[in-house]
């Protein structure tokens, strides 16, 4: 099935120039982008974001870290991307993500785990209304 998820390039990511190579990954597996943007997120943002982890013992940790510096959202597009994506990104802690993901391939520690990606249909579809408006998000055919 065609979907769309949302995914972020975290502070750690954008401070360490690996936007690119993580676009690269969803563009070499397929994946099409249609919504990008540079930005910084604002702490209402964060913790809306964030919400269910709200009771967490690191929420605002969570909410400091994610609001410390600009992030990299996007909007994606393609067969079964929500599951595909995460995948690609592997497990929340980078210790335990696999080589060959980008956790594995890019993180140290769970806090500053590179990439955000939706877990759901549910939260893909309210993650991408939350950063996008409708006019943001693009819709085109690949020719190639
Ligand atoms: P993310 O997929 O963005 O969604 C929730 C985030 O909470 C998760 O990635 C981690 O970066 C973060 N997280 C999970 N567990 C911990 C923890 N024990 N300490 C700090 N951050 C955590």
């Amino acid at each position: 099935m065609i979907q769309q998820t949302f995914l972020m390039v975290k502070p750690d990511g954008v401070q360490r120039s690996i936007v690119g190579e993580i676009v690269s990954r969803f563009e070499k597996k397929g994946f099409q982008l249609v919504g990008a943007k540079l930005m910084h997120v604002s702490q209402d943002l964060a913790e809306t974001h964030y919400g269910e982890h709200r009771e967490k013992p690191f929420f605002k940790e969570l909410v400091d870290f994610i609001t410390s510096g600009p992030v990299f959202a996007m909007v994606w597009e393609g067969e079964n991307v929500i599951a595909n994506a995460r995948q690609m990104m592997g497990k929340t802690n980078p210790q335990e993500a696999l080589p060959g993901t980008i956790r594995g391939d890019y993180g140290l520690i769970v806090d500053k785990n590179v990439i955000h990606g939706s877990d759901s249909p549910e939260s893909a579809q309210r993650e991408i209304a939350l950063f996008f408006s409708e006019s943001e998000v693009v819709s085109y055919n690949k020719q190639l």
